[in-house]
């Protein structure tokens, strides 16, 4: 099967490399020159466990190539995918179509015998109608069929997500694009992933839906964490106590700070827009995402709690920045609002991230950044764990207390069992769970 994925973002660059990995010849195509230079340097510019690798072994078996020219690979390709970003457009929430249609143009002047254009990129409902409408009066004589392949993959497991999802999605009417988006995915159903084929409308409105609940499933808990906090529950119990309900389930049920990243923030706004566009609003993702908003600069609040509400001539450090582990995106992380509100309160910020420091500067000012948890907690009034990074997991507890100036923890991640962090005299704030005063 030869493919050509159209963008080689998160989603563009792990699928292509996946797909190559299948034995399928891929090519990823990117307008942006730069990138595909230092793809053929071997240099990944996401920071993604195991991508690398993943790349130069398919790269050297001559199964995957990279280039900034679109025309060649799509008339010769049996499938294209469309993998380019839909970020959320300045003003109104909406997912800025730019890019996809833009792609779609370009693919319809190449097109020769029959090919399957497939969009990966979360689009809102209807969009793979206008790519097949522009699609046919760019090139009337086109033998093509359009269809939609949402991706669920998550940051830092991608390469695992997509070798060994719970399900593959493929929006089509179309007999031949079934018969061939199947033959694409052959390796993973053979693994028991049932490809679940809808039509196209159904196929972009599972996407929205699924994240969509995801998000609600996380902010109920985070709202039944503060319920818990104040009446003396314990939230961590609560999760489990639901979650081994099968009708509710495990997942997705771990209370922090909120929230972040590239898809749950853009996609619930995206939902709320088409939904009110149609008439059919969905109050609860407009409540999620209000409720949200809210908690980041709350967990600024519980900081200041600690000192009696104001941070003025504290020193706050923080571990973890990025949006969750095992990634250097800093896209929406909660941190961003949180950091600004610590400074609002009078804190004078530290912080150490393993990966996300560089992509921070970019967004964050008068931070001083840290080589690691240690020096982060060097004279620091309290440390806040944002991020759970494997490494915050297990700190020399009695080391951290001596670097620092004040032995408070507030922990947004709950990696640490209160009575351990209070036995080595600290005074210790999670979340969902009653506060610790030292012991
Ligand atoms: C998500 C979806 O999981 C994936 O299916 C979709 O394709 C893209 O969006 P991703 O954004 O990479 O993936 O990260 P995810 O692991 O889902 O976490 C999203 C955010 O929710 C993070 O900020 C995380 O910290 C938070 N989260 C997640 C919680 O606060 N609690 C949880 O129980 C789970």
């Amino acid at each position: 099967m030869r493919i050509t994925m159209v963008g080689t973002g998160y989603v563009g660059l792990v699928s292509g490399a996946c797909f190559a990995d299948f034995g399928h010849q891929v090519i990823c195509v990117d307008k942006n020159a730069d990138k595909i230079a230092a793809l053929h340097r071997g240099e990944i510019p996401i920071f993604e466990p195991d991508l690398d690798r993943l790349v130069a072994t398919n790269v050297r078996a001559g199964r995957l190539t990279f280039s900034t020219e679109l025309a060649d690979p799509v008339s010769k390709s049996d499938a294209v995918f469309i993998a380019v970003g839909t970020p959320s457009r300045r003003g109104d929430g909406h997912a800025d179509l730019s890019y996809v249609y833009a792609a779609a143009r370009e693919i319809a002047a190449n097109l020769k015998d029959f090919t399957v254009v497939i969009t990966k990129s979360t689009v809102p409902v209807g969009t793979g109608d206008e790519v097949e409408r522009l699609i046919r009066e760019a090139n009337p004589a086109a033998d093509v069929a359009v269809a939609s392949n949402p991706e669920f993959l998550r940051e830092g497991a991608a390469i695992r997500d997509f070798k060994h999802p719970d399900r593959i999605v493929a929006g089509t009417d179309d007999e031949r694009a079934r018969k061939l988006i199947a033959e694409i995915y052959r390796p993973l159903y053979l693994n028991r992933a049932p490809v679940m084929f809808t039509g196209r409308r159904t196929a972009e409105l599972i996407k929205y839906a699924a994240n969509a609940f995801l998000a609600t499933k996380i902010t109920f808990i985070n709202e039944i964490a503060d319920l818990a906090e104040k009446v003396g529950a314990d939230v961590q119990e609560i999760a489990r106590g639901i979650g081994l309900d099968n009708r509710i389930g495990t997942k997705f049920l771990h209370a922090g700070p909120g929230f972040g990243g590239s898809c749950f923030p853009k996609d619930t706004r995206a939902l709320i827009k088409t939904a009110q566009d149609y008439e059919a609003p969905v109050r609860i993702v407009e409540a999620v995402i209000a409720v949200n908003e809210n908690r980041k600069r709350a967990m600024a609040r519980k900081v200041a709690a600690v000192f009696g509400g104001s941070l003025r001539g504290k020193t706050v450090a923080l571990l973890g920045l990025t949006f969750k582990p095992n990634t250097d995106d800093m896209r929406e992380s909660p941190s961003i609002p949180l950091v600004t509100a610590l400074q609002d309160l009078g804190a004078t910020i530290k912080a150490y991230d393993p990966e996300g420091m560089e992509q921070a500067r970019s967004e964050l000012s008068d931070v001083s950044y840290c080589d690691g948890p240690y020096e982060c907690a060097k004279d620091a009034d309290a440390l806040v764990i944002v991020t759970e990074w494997e490494q915050f997991r297990a700190l020399d507890l009695a080391r951290l207390k001596r670097e620092m100036a004040c032995p408070v923890i507030v922990d947004l991640r709950n990696i640490y069992r209160p009575d351990e962090v209070t036995g080595h005299g600290f005074q210790y704030e999670s979340v969902g769970r009653r506060s610790q005063p030292h012991m």
